[in-house]
């Protein structure tokens, strides 16, 4: 079975992802995070997001499929500062999205997105998001 460090290569080399890592001084990864392409079902956001957006089945977004931090590094603020290093370079592309998406791996690891601003969708609690429009307000940005 391909390691995550395989299958993350493999999506990259196949343009179905990409990765972005930390290095420490001596060029170990101490966390990384990987963004893609998806849309969110206008019927799955919040009514009243839902009505300000176009009248189109599906708004674009940016997936956040994995962040981790390494067990040496966490508690750091690494993690935190991965999650802005994210927005910010999902907010610098010229491509538009709505918001970035998330599926968080567990209970635990949504409540460290929602510590951070982003909401459930309503009808999936471990799918989060965050518009852009809302984020130039969140603490790590500043
Ligand atoms: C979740 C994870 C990425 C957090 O990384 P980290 O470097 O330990 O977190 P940070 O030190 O940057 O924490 C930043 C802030 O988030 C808070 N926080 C961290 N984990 C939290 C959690 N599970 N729930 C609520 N808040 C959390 C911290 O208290 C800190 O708050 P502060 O800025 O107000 O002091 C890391 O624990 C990890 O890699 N876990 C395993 C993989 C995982 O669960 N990934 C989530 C994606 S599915």
């Amino acid at each position: 079975m391909a390691s995550p460090q395989q299958q993350v290569s493999q999506d990259v080399r196949r343009r179905v992802t990409a990765c972005y890592v930390a290095l420490t001084e001596d060029q170990q990864i101490s966390g990384y995070y990987t963004l893609a392409s998806a849309s969110i079902l206008l019927s799955d956001l919040p009514a009243q997001l839902g009505k300000k957006l176009p009248r189109y089945p599906t708004v674009p977004a940016t997936r956040m499929g994995r962040l981790a931090v390494d067990q040496a590094f966490q508690g750091a603020g690494l993690g935190g500062a991965l999650l802005a290093d994210a927005l910010t370079r999902c907010m610098r592309s010229e491509v538009a999205a709505y918001a970035l998406l998330v599926d968080a791996k567990d209970e635990t690891a949504a409540l460290f997105y929602q510590h951070h601003g982003l909401m459930a969708l309503p009808s999936r609690a471990l799918t989060l998001f965050v518009p852009f429009a809302s984020v130039t307000g969140m603490a790590q940005l500043r």
